[in-house]
């Protein structure tokens, strides 16, 4: 028997055309258009309401996300819950995903340790996002961390510098990016820790101000008609 090629297709030929959020998670379950899909367990895709306002955009799913099949339902994903209820955000109310949407990892003894995914398989696996963008159309897109702000905005774009304000983008009308809820789980100590969280809560607030709705009325914004 000839070996298959090794990546099949791309992704961008197995996108449905005018495609629901259930046919791009069905479409996408099969995809192999670069090397990642073979050591992880299964396609994570993204997971929310198909006419959110808010989208949330990761690096890649972790390792607790690779087992269960949903984007930040591990430690990172307990972070973004905290920080998104302290800015006034229904949790609910968010489409999260990732620029990546198969786990990369090493071995380092009997765990999977995240390895960041390259150039190539971001850009392989970008007609899943922009697929996603185009069903659930953001009013606001928030870049977590700097893989992803990067890879959305550029390589140039520095989180560091350019974090918690919008920026202009053809991807949605409001666009920001922040760091990443991992970051606040590395923090050296508590004080450190408090400082992280602190100034990513004040980041997502940023992406609070322009969403409608009474998230913000618990926080002092105009109550729900
Ligand atoms: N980190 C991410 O970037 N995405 C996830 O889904 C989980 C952890
Ligand atoms: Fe396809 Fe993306 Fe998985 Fe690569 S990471 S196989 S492009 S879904």
């Amino acid at each position: 028997m000839p070996r298959p090629p090794e990546h099949p297709s791309l992704a961008a030929s197995l996108v449905p055309d005018d495609p629901t959020l259930d046919d791009l998670v069905a479409a996408a379950a099969g995809c192999r258009a670069c090397d990642l899909w073979s050591r992880a367990t299964q396609t994570v895709f993204g997971a929310g309401p198909e006419g959110a306002d808010l989208m949330l955009v990761g690096e890649q799913p972790g390792e607790r996300e690779d087992v269960e099949g949903a984007p930040f339902v591990g430690p990172a994903g307990k972070v973004l819950d905290r920080a998104l209820a302290a800015a006034g955000i229904a949790r609910e109310r968010a489409y999260a995903t990732n620029v990546v949407k198969h786990f990369k990892w090493t071995p380092r003894g009997k765990r999977r340790l995240h390895q960041t995914p390259n150039v190539a398989e971001q850009a392989a696996c970008r007609p899943w996002l922009e697929a996603e963008l185009a069903v659930v159309r953001p009013k606001v897109l928030v870049a977590l961390g700097a893989t992803a702000a990067t890879s959305l905005l550029g390589r140039g774009f520095r989180v560091t510098r350019d974090r918690g304000r919008f920026v202009e983008s053809p991807l949605a009308p409001y666009v920001l990016a922040t760091v990443h809820p991992s970051s606040i789980l590395r923090a050296r100590d508590d004080d450190e820790r408090h400082l992280a969280m602190e100034g990513f809560v004040a980041d997502l607030a940023v992406a609070a101000s322009v969403l409608d709705g009474g998230d913000r009325a618990s926080a002092g914004g105009e109550p729900e008609p």
